[in-house]
């Protein structure tokens, strides 16, 4: 298994995989080129995600995803605790947003993630469409940090 981090012009081939995560690509393009990217690979390509500095040390993942096939396979995981050694020492804090769905806040509570506030109607709000995970709609976004 081996995580590398993607250059800028490599970034956009990695779309299909993004929009796992975030179903809008004008929202994607928003942080793609302010963030840094890492790509997971075991044989191939498994998992990706994008890290943005927000503050002087404070780092938001803003999207995570691995191909449907290789769900609960452990390279989500994986990459997450890869940036969170990464971004120990740089930043204090990394924070991630999401959608108000049990699984997910599992997912990021399992790492070390803990709730910490939410921002009301923030899918509604910012989305031309309806966003549905599960088949539940998106409404508010949780946000979820972790002390580095
Ligand atoms: C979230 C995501 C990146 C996790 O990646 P992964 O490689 O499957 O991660 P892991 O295998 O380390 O762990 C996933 C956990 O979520 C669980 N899980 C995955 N999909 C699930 C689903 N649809 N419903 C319930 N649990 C689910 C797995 O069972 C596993 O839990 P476990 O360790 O207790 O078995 C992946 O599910 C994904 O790409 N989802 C689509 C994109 C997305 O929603 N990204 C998050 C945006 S905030």
């Amino acid at each position: 298994m081996k995580i590398t981090k993607i250059e800028d012009h490599d970034k956009i081939s990695f779309m299909d995989l993004l929009l796992l995560a975030d179903e809008d690509e004008k929202m994607i393009e928003k942080y793609l080129y302010r963030g840094e990217m890492f790509a997971l690979y075991d044989d191939d390509l498994k998992s990706i995600c994008v890290v943005t500095q927000e503050s002087d040390d404070v780092c938001e993942l803003k999207n995570i995803a691995t191909y449907e096939k290789w769900h609960g396979y452990g390279y989500g995981s994986e990459l997450l605790n890869h940036i969170v050694s990464y971004y120990k020492g740089k930043d204090t804090t990394m924070l991630v947003g999401t959608g108000d769905i049990p699984w997910i806040l599992q997912f990021y509570q399992k790492n070390g993630f803990r709730i910490s506030h939410r921002i009301k109607d923030f899918f509604t709000d910012n989305y031309d469409q309806p966003m549905f995970e599960d088949g539940v709609q998106l409404i508010d976004m949780v946000y979820l940090s972790k002390s580095l």
